[in-house]
Parts: C-alpha cells; sequence; structure tokens
C-alpha cells in the first residue's frame, strides 16, 4: 500500500475532485458543442443530465472506490470477482483515460500557446477577425501543436510523480477560485454587451428543430465528460478517501461548482459572438477566437488574458492529471509496478497516442476522416459520447442490481448525514439512469426510430 497514499483532509479531497471536473471540459468544450447544437436544447439537456444522472453516478463512483481502495478494475475484480464480465468495465475506463488524454494534451497546449500569445500582446489593437484567424494559424502549425503536446504531458507526468497529496492536493486551493472570479468578471462584461439578450436565448430558448438523438447523447456525454465520469476517475479519487466524508455532500459540491464554471464560461463567451458577427458553430477554436476579442477591448485586458490563459492551462492540468491518476494506479495497484514507472510508462504511451491528434489540423492529416470527423474529433466522440456513457451505464447496473444492497447502503451512510436520501437513490441507480441512457443509445444507433 506504501505507493496509494491517502489525502490529507476533506477540504483537500473535494478540491482535488473539483479540480479533476474543471477543466477543458467546462471553458473549452461546453461552449463549443453548445454551438455545434445549436444552443436552444443542448444546455438543458446537458443541466438534466447533470442533475438525474451525474450526480447520482457521481455518488456511485465514490461509494464503490471507498468501498474497495483501489481502482477501477481492482474494484470490480473484487466486488463481482474474478473473471466477471463487470471487470471490463474497469478495462474499458483505463482505456478512455487513454484516449482522453491523449487529445486533452494537445487542447491544453493551446492554452500554453495563448498564455505566450498573450504575454507578446498578440490580442492588442486587433480585429475578430484577425483574431480568429490567429487560432487557424495554430491549428494548422503540425509542428508548434506537437510542441505544446509535448510539454504538457511532461507537465502531467511531473505532476503525477509527485504522489497524490503533494502533487495534486496542495495546487488546487488558489487557482480555481480565481479562474471562477475571472470568468465572473468576463461576465460581467458580457452582461452589458448587445449580444446579452441574444445569448440567453440561444442557450435558453428550445428550438424543435435541434433535438436529435444526436443532441441528447452529445448532451449527456457532455455532462459526462465535464464531471469526470464514467471512466472511474472519481471512483479512483474514492479509493483515496477515508471513511469518515460524506459522499453525498461532496458529490453535490462537485457538481454544483463544475456546472457553475461551466454557465459562467458560456455566459462569457456567447454575448461575444453575437456582438462581433461570429460563428456561434465554428467548432473546437470557439473560446480560442472570442475571449480574445475582450481582451483586446479592455483596459488593461492584455493582463487579464496571461492570466486568464494561465488560470485555464491550471485547470486542465488538474483535470490531466486526474487523466493519468486513473491509468497509473491501474499499473500501480493491478500490476504492482512503483508510481514512476507507471507514470512514465502510461505518459509516453499516452503523448504517443495524442500525435495524430495535435497533428489533425495539419496538412498531413486534415483530409482524413472517419465517418465524418477528423482523427481529433472521432477521439472525442469515441471516448465521450460513447465509452463515458457506457462506463456509467455499466456501474448503474453493477451497482443497482449486483451488489448486495446492504454494501452499497452501509459505504453510501457512511460519514453521511444523508442516509435518508438512500433510498431515492438507489432507485435512480436502478432504474432512472440505466433506462435513460439504454434509450438515448439505442436511438442513436438507431433501433428505436429518431
Ligand atoms: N472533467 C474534465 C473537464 O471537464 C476532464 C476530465 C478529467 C475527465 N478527468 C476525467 C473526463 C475523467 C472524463 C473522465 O475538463
Amino acid at each position: 500500500m506504501t505507493s496509494r497514499g491517502m489525502w490529507t483532509s476533506r477540504m483537500g479531497f473535494i478540491l482535488a475532485a473539483a479540480g479533476s471536473a474543471v477543466g477543458l471540459g467546462n471553458v473549452w468544450k461546453l461552449p463549443y458543442v453548445t454551438g455545434t447544437n445549436g444552443g436552444g436544447y443542448f444546455i438543458l439537456i446537458y443541466l438534466v443530465a447533470v442533475l438525474a444522472l451525474g450526480f447520482p453516478i457521481m455518488i456511485a463512483e465514490f461509494v464503490l472506490g471507498r468501498n474497495t481502495g483501489t481502482s477501477p478494475v481492482g474494484t470490480y475484480r473484487k466486488l463481482a470477482g474474478k473473471g466477471s464480465p463487470f471487470v471490463v468495465l474497469g478495462w474499458m475506463g483505463v482505456a478512455a483515460g487513454f484516449i482522453i488524454l491523449s487529445y486533452y494534451s494537445v487542447v491544453a497546449g493551446w492554452t500554453l500557446h495563448y498564455v505566450i500569445l498573450s504575454i507578446t500582446n498578440a490580442f492588442t489593437g486587433r480585429e475578430p477577425n484577425e483574431i480568429r484567424a490567429l487560432f487557424g494559424d495554430l491549428y494548422a502549425h503540425g509542428p508548434l501543436n506537437l510542441f505544446w503536446h509535448t510539454i504538457f504531458m511532461a507537465i502531467t507526468v511531473a505532476v503525477v510523480l509527485g504522489g497524490v497529496q503533494k502533487g495534486i492536493e496542495r495546487s488546487s486551493k488558489i487557482m480555481m477560485p480565481l479562474l471562477f472570479l475571472l470568468l465572473a468578471i468576463l461576465v460581467g462584461y458580457g452582461v452589458f454587451s448587445d449580444g446579452f439578450g441574444r445569448t440567453v436565448s440561444f442557450i435558453f430558448l428550445p428550438k424543435a428543430e435541434n433535438l436529435s438523438a444526436k443532441t441528447v447523447l452529445e448532451a449527456i456525454g457532455q455532462a459526462f465528460f465535464s464531471l469526470s465520469l464514467g471512466m472511474g476517475a472519481m471512483l479512483t479519487y474514492g479509493s483515496y478517501l477515508d471513511k469518515k466524508v460524506d459522499l453525498v455532500r461532496s458529490s453535490l459540491l462537485v457538481c454544483l461548482m463544475d456546472t457553475g464554471v461551466a454557465l459562467l464560461a458560456c455566459f462569457a463567451i456567447f454575448p461575444i459572438i453575437f456582438s462581433h458577427g461570429l460563428e456561434p458553430s465554428a467548432g473546437p477554436g470557439l473560446v480560442f477566437q472570442t475571449l480574445p476579442v475582450v481582451f483586446s477591448d479592455l483596459p488593461g485586458g492584455s493582463v487579464l488574458a496571461v492570466l486568464f490563459f494561465i488560470l485555464l492551462f491550471f485547470a486542465a492540468l488538474t483535470s490531466a492529471v486526474s487523466l493519468l491518476e486513473v491509468v497509473a494506479s491501474y499499473f500501480i495497484d493491478e500490476r504492482t509496478w512503483n508510481r514512476r514507472r507507471a507514470t512514465l510508462l502510461s505518459g509516453t504511451i499516452i503523448f504517443l497516442l495524442g500525435i495524430p491528434s495535435a497533428l489533425s489540423g495539419s496538412d498531413l492529416l486534415s483530409s482524413v476522416t472517419i465517418l465524418g470527423r477528423n482523427v481529433f474529433d472521432t477521439m472525442d466522440n469515441l471516448a465521450s459520447n460513447w465509452m463515458l456513457p457506457l462506463g456509467g451505464l455499466g456501474m448503474t447496473l453493477f451497482l443497482g442490481w449486483r451488489l448486495p444492497s446492504t454494501v452499497s447502503r452501509s459505504e453510501f451512510c457512511l460519514g453521511s448525514r444523508h442516509s435518508g436520501m438512500y433510498r431515492s437513490w438507489i432507485t435512480c441507480i436502478r432504474y432512472v439512469a440505466p433506462i435513460g441512457l439504454s434509450l438515448v443509445f439505442l436511438y442513436q444507433i438507431g433501433l428505436l426510430g429518431s
């Protein structure tokens, strides 16, 4: 057990879990997928998914992880028995960790590039169109993407090598509140721009033509991705937890913080789009093409820009650390490797796996598409819209139907002042979540009409 470690405090745990959840998914991905899905229903479905699936499944991951004190594969092996098909869920989680971090690191690399652009005052006095072009230049530049991808993976590996307490916990405490504050300032700017009214109607006004199985699946996938659920990342964090922590309260706090940051990011970004005639459906470059417009406008904007991209980089780092942690803890727990070897090897494989994503906008790979998506998008779609919700589905089936309720009940209630919620929670895990997720999958693969 020497390689494992424990959280030093409850607060440290909550901050680290929130640090995992709050990341590029909130600031980079939610606004861009909201845009490509045409707004309307998207955010509403996302919010329902956070509440009806995300919150109970987060509790489920903590319950399972704390109960076994081990990684996802070990958890299923311990509770379901060696050779049980449920162990596959653990494997899928590790695989999802590899895939997600491989392209996540590329986007995180963009934040580093934007730190440099901000420091060199690249946005000052530029028109929105020129600012948009800056992202296009970066995206098409293969070697530059590769460079930042390398740097980011190296930093992530270095943090995970530092171990649980030292590496993750200490750093989460200052940066997250700062990011929240800065986003709130940007929203304040947006409220007074003439794009705010249109932002509200774009985001909240349901438009029937935007409601499709694809939109529902992507909104659910976004909820899982943003909350770090479905692959066992929260399960792994739960495995470092002592029995005194209230899992319900912790989950609620993490969900609230995560969703708060996500909504703030949308309300910071969309007003800029609507007041400057930019495209909501611009795709993965959306944050990078919009926020610098404000930074170029505001007095002291270049300082805010540097600060913002550093904070975004940091948010990405705490999330990346949780992804690598899952993969590494598999090798540590299951293969009894030491932390150093596990981390270095997984980091290297993930780095290699990310190279195609890093080059996906370059001449070399920009014309390669798989089922209409480029390499980068394919990785994201595979992991977020399929593997995570499937992992979540499997977990609810396991917890709701296979694990004896005496086990789930006692773990749920330990340390909790919300034991009375067990019944509603387990009902959700047994029925609501699996039925909801199964229906979405059946629609998406065309078995239920559309
Ligand atoms: N939730 C993070 C974000 O929003 C990304 C992330 C970290 C993640 N760990 C994860 C996603 C585990 C899925 C599973 O940026």
